[in-house]
């Protein structure tokens, strides 16, 4: 199969060994001293270290034009550590159309041994990538760079969340015309809040007049160097574009306040939760995670081994921009959470095969790699036999390898995750009653036994279960039984280096025992195990790799006996349910218009409910999803900008469902 790839920067190296943009004919820095001019230019003329001794908010938000070598993402890291208080974040958002290669990434950093420490933190993430949004965790979390591949132009008005600093920075304008586009000034004027600041390397008339024209106060001032001038500036007063928002049920919440405390409280103990006390923990939150059960991941989160596997395909669909981003964000995650954790191994990047295991899906995975939208270093196209090299056993089908995938333990992930500092873990409470107290401001839980616990802020994260609350009700779950099957090592399969995926998945041992799964049962809510599910694991292990088949049958002749059965949560669109929860009653009051005319402009913001957050219907995909999920949440408490575009969010929300029952008549 051939492969196309995602654009990205060809480069040439100039005989002092700095990197040359050779389609723009431009430098990304500086020949004199790149280093200096980002200071000069970018660092400087936005008053950062400045406004950074002085700052008052939990977060400051950077956002750039042209990624490139990453120099003033490192430079204003390293600035950030220098400067601004230990508890807040520094969220750097870039835009990059043309990104490196990993190589030459490695090569162009070198140039700056002062930055090496910020610059091997960014080397064990970075990877060429495809068109998206992608979130990258730094510095224990205090560093978030959040980037945009794809023309700026039509990136940045995706981007949910507002900017204080702009560093533009995207080649000459005479040589990349095509940026510096009046739809650029307009994205930058619309993420900007009152006191934001530019500043540029260029002095250019159209750069000037098009930031003036988008409402920027626009200073000339003297240039890098030998440069004569540059521009620098600020927004001083925000004009409202005097248009509504067209779908204001999608709207973000009001964040928590100053004066608020930072506290919350999660309902459910799995991946959802967990994940959602993690991102809220890392933001100086103290979370109390309240499940049912006598310990944590005891529901569907409960298997041993599960897959990160990303069912990608060749549309830029919301579920597509949901798998790849979440697939990213999960890597990452992964990465960081288990070298902080290395005494509890939950994850083993060892590599994930898809097969092709009919024409259907060899037709699926062939339009995948023809997309142009999936680097090599992300999935690559194989033969059976390559595929059976890598797995270590014979496999009879072509398919596709993603070499950083692997298997997660999501009982352990869960658990080592809840026993982290600031995370508090309460089982055996099953939450009955949730009420927001408005004198308080606060939504005081009680469980069965009527114990009660009081937070500003609640995300309920309860799995199939989460609409069982007066205040989730209108949630559209349900329940898909599946059933996975164990078996122990034997002399073949303890040579499975991957996981396989076809019609379900076998993963490498773990704890002396290999993992064969899973069913899918739409209309049964039997819990105990059948014999007939695990039968449907054998033929499933049979097409996944032969060879651990017969000398797993030669071993147990009578086949499986022991697995475990637990219930996805699905929903109507099979996408999961992320954000803030709404007054059924109220919306439906507010937006009961739309059965007469769906266009209808609407003015009324959504009635939520204050602080009151949900995290569920991950289906069978929740190690995809749900570590997104939770640091999408964090970002609608706290008003950080969002890791996803606005098309995502309002294809995640809550309130989806409350707005196509009203289209179509049905409340
Ligand atoms: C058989 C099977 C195989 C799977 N394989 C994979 C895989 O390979 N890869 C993958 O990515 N995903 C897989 N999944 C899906 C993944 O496991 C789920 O998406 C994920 O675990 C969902 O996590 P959750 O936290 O939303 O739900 P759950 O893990 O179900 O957690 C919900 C928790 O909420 C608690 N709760 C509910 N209501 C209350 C209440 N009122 N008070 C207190 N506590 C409450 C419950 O006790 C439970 O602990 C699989 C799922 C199954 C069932
Ligand atoms: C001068 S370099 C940026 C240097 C970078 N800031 C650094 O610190 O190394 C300009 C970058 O803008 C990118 N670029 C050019 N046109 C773009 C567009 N329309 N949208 C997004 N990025 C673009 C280029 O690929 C290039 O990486």
């Amino acid at each position: 199969m051939s492969s196309q790839q995602p654009p990205h920067a060809e480069l040439s190296w100039d005989s002092q060994g700095l990197p040359i943009a050779t389609t723009f004919d431009d430098v990304y820095f500086s020949k004199t001293n790149g280093l200096a001019e980002t200071r000069y230019v970018f660092l400087a003329h936005n008053q950062l270290a400045e406004r950074w001794q002085n700052l008052r908010d939990n977060f400051f938000t950077i956002a750039e034009t042209g990624f490139g070598t990453s120099l003033n993402f490192l430079c204003a890291w390293q600035l950030w550590q220098q400067h601004a208080p230990t508890t807040a974040q520094l969220h750097y958002i870039s835009c990059e159309q043309y990104p490196l290669t990993r190589q030459d990434l490695l090569q162009a950093l070198a140039l700056w041994p002062e930055l090496a420490p910020f610059a091997n933190e960014l080397l064990t993430q970075y990877q060429i990538l495809g068109p998206g949004i992608y979130r990258f965790q730094f510095a224990n979390g205090k560093v978030l760079l959040t980037l945009l591949i794809g023309d700026a132009n039509e990136s940045l008005p995706q981007l949910d969340g507002s900017v204080n600093a702009w560093f533009l920075d995207g080649f000459a304008p005479a040589k990349n015309p095509a940026l510096w586009q009046p739809s650029l000034f307009q994205a930058m004027a619309n993420k900007s809040t009152v006191g934001s600041t530019f500043s540029t390397f260029t002095a250019a008339g159209i750069v000037r007049r098009g930031l003036q024209a988008a409402g920027f106060t626009v200073s000339k001032v003297k240039g890098f160097g030998s440069k004569r001038d540059m521009l620098c500036g600020i927004k001083e007063n925000t004009i409202s574009s005097g248009t509504t928002t067209k779908t204001p049920w999608f709207d973000r919440p009001q964040p928590l306040q100053a004066a608020q405390a930072k506290q919350a409280l999660v309902v459910g103990a799995g991946l959802a939760g967990a994940s959602t006390a993690e991102a809220l923990r890392l933001r100086g939150f103290k979370v109390t995670v309240l499940d049912q059960q006598t310990a944590p991941a005891e529901a569907a989160s409960g298997n041993p081994q599960g897959v990160l596997y990303a069912k990608l395909s060749a549309h830029l669909t919301p579920l597509n921009q949901l798998v790849n981003q979440g697939y990213r964000f999960s890597l990452q995650w992964l990465n960081n959470i288990q070298q902080q954790l290395p005494q509890q191994p939950f994850w083993s990047a060892c590599g994930v095969i898809q097969l092709a295991f009919n024409d259907k899906e060899a037709e699926r995975q062939q339009a995948i790699i023809n997309s142009g939208l999936y680097p090599e270093s992300m999935v690559q196209a194989a033969t059976a036999a390559m595929l059976s090299q890598l797995a270590g056993t014979e496999i009879k089908y072509p398919g596709l390898f993603f070499p950083e995938a692997g298997w997660v333990s999501p009982k352990q992930l869960s658990t080592s995750l809840l026993q982290q500092p600031g995370i508090c873990f309460i089982p055996q409470a099953e939450i009955i009653d949730i009420q927001w107290q408005a004198d308080a401001q606060q939504w005081y839980l009680t469980d069965h036994q009527q114990r009660q616990w009081q937070a500003p802020v609640v995300v309920i994260a309860g799995g199939t279960l989460s609409n069982q609350l007066k205040a989730s009700r209108y949630l559209k779950l349900a329940a898909i039984r599946g059933q996975t099957s164990y078996f122990p090592v034997n002399e073949i399969s303890q040579q499975l280096n991957t996981v396989i995926c076809g019609d379900g998945y076998l993963a490498p041992a773990f704890a002396g025992q290999h993992l064969v799964g899973a069913t899918f049962n739409h209309h049964t809510t039997t819990v105990a195990l059948t014999a007939e599910d695990h039968l449907l694991n054998l033929n499933r292990l049979q097409q996944l790799a032969p060879n651990c088949y017969t000398a797993c049958q030669q071993q147990q002749p009578t086949g499986f006996t022991t697995g475990r059965v637990g219930f996805r949560c699905t929903t109507p669109d099979f996408l999961p349910v992320i954000g803030p929860l709404v007054t059924e009653q109220a919306f439906i009051e507010t937006y009961g218009d739309l059965r007469k005319n769906a266009r209808q402009p609407f003015t009324q913001p959504a009635p939520y409910q204050p602080g009151l957050f949900v995290t569920t219907g991950h289906g069978s995909r929740g190690l995809i999803s749900a570590p997104l999920a939770g640091e999408i949440l964090a970002c609608y408490v706290t008003g950080e900008p969002m890791p996803v575009s606005h098309e995502l969010l309002a294809a995640l929300h809550p309130s989806r469902f409350l707005v196509k029952d009203l289209i179509k008549r049905k409340r």
